[in-house]
């Protein structure tokens, strides 16, 4: 079979398509055929040398999100059978509850070896079954970005119907957090660097949009469209570079979900204005099996569809990364395996 792997992580030129043989799946486990994977910012991290803590794994196989059927189970496995359609959850270990920092040590495609792969074994714990609308390239775009939007908006204090929810650009996590949070009746605003973008993100469901390159200060515009109270929920992907402008837009006791770092990793923040305003600022590292669960049990209520740019075959890997990098995607970046 062939996998991706990643031997030194020094950028997209990086990436080497090789053979490997065929994995067994032993007690417990379950062997997979992949049928698509998803791209994620954070595999741009990965495979630019910008994510592992420690040393990267030797020759990683990246990607954390993929979907395919179950080809071959080992012994005592009882929660799949083959041809089953299933994705692996982005830490393998952390099924329910809070994570705890040894899950963290079981993502796929950074502590442990991902799914961009014809063939990959994975605990069965560590899988779930795929909405029945969706397409394997739909499916292969859940584990981290679907899962992470849905971990912000009801793995805290929950969304409701009729708040209002603010997505900053219109990446994999911000697009997800739109989809979901207008299905369940909430007001989304966007904000995008493209005219363009915000209009698809209105066909999406947005009710408004904001030009953040255009308005730079992108703050007063969401106050103006919010009565001067501010947003609900802020899905914060952008980090220290648009945090204090999220914490202005956010209503007095509202909540900031921390997720990303696309406006860069460092910067300053004064937290006094949080603090007057009461804001709730929780972090989030995507999300449980439990939540990817929930959350498909919502997707196939309403047949949400994820939004997917553009499907890359498997030998052009390194195109897909491009593409990703590029940002003139909307929505999520998607590699068809088989
Ligand atoms: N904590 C977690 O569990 C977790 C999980 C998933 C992702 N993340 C992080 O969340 C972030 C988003 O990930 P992703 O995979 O959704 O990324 P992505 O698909 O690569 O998002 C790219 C888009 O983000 C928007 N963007 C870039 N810079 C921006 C800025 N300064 N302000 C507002 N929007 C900006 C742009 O949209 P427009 O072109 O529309 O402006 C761009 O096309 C990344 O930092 C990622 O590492 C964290």
């Amino acid at each position: 079979m062939r996998l991706y792997q990643i031997p030194k992580p020094e950028g997209i030129d990086s990436l080497l398509l090789r053979e490997a043989p065929m994995p067994k799946p032993g007690r417990g486990q379950v062997l997979v055929r992949m049928r698509a994977a998803s791209l994620n910012y954070r595999d741009l991290m990965v495979l630019t040398g910008r994510y592992a803590r420690g040393a990267p794994l030797p020759d990683l196989v990246p990607l954390s999100d993929g979907a395919g059927e179950v080809a071959e189970i080992g012994p005592e496995v009882t929660r799949v059978k083959p041809g089953d359609r299933v994705a692996g959850i982005f830490m393998q270990s952390w099924l329910g509850g809070e994570a705890e920092p040894a899950d963290a040590a079981s993502s796929l495609g950074g502590a442990i070896h991902g799914v961009l792969a014809e063939y990959a074994v994975f605990e069965q714990t560590g899988l779930v079954h795929l909405p029945a609308h969706l397409s394997f390239e739909e499916g292969a775009t859940l584990p981290c970005a679907a899962v992470t939007a849905w971990n912000a908006l009801y793995g805290g204090r929950p969304l409701i119907a009729g708040q209002s929810v603010l997505v900053l650009g219109t990446g994999g996590v911000s697009v997800f957090a739109l989809q979901l949070a207008h299905a369940a009746g909430a007001r989304v605003i966007a904000t995008s660097s493209s005219d363009a973008k915000l209009a698809r993100a209105k066909a999406l469901g947005a009710s408004d949009g904001v030009n953040y390159r255009q308005q730079p200060e992108w703050q007063q515009a969401v106050l103006a469209l919010t009565g001067g109270r501010g947003v609900d929920h802020v899905v914060e992907v952008g980090g220290p570079g648009t945090l204090p402008r999220s914490i202005e837009a956010a209503r007095p006791g509202g909540q900031i979900h921390l997720i990303g770092v696309l406006a860069g990793p460092a910067g300053e923040i004064n937290p006094t204005t949080a603090m007057r305003k009461g804001l709730i600022l929780r972090g989030i590292y995507v999300g449980s099996r439990q939540m990817f669960e929930a959350m498909n049990q919502a997707i196939a209520l309403h047949r949400l569809h994820p939004v997917i740019d553009r499907v890359f075959d498997f030998e052009a890997a390194r195109e897909a990364f491009r593409h990703l990098q590029g940002q003139t995607h909307l929505g999520k970046v998607v590699v068809r395996i088989q």
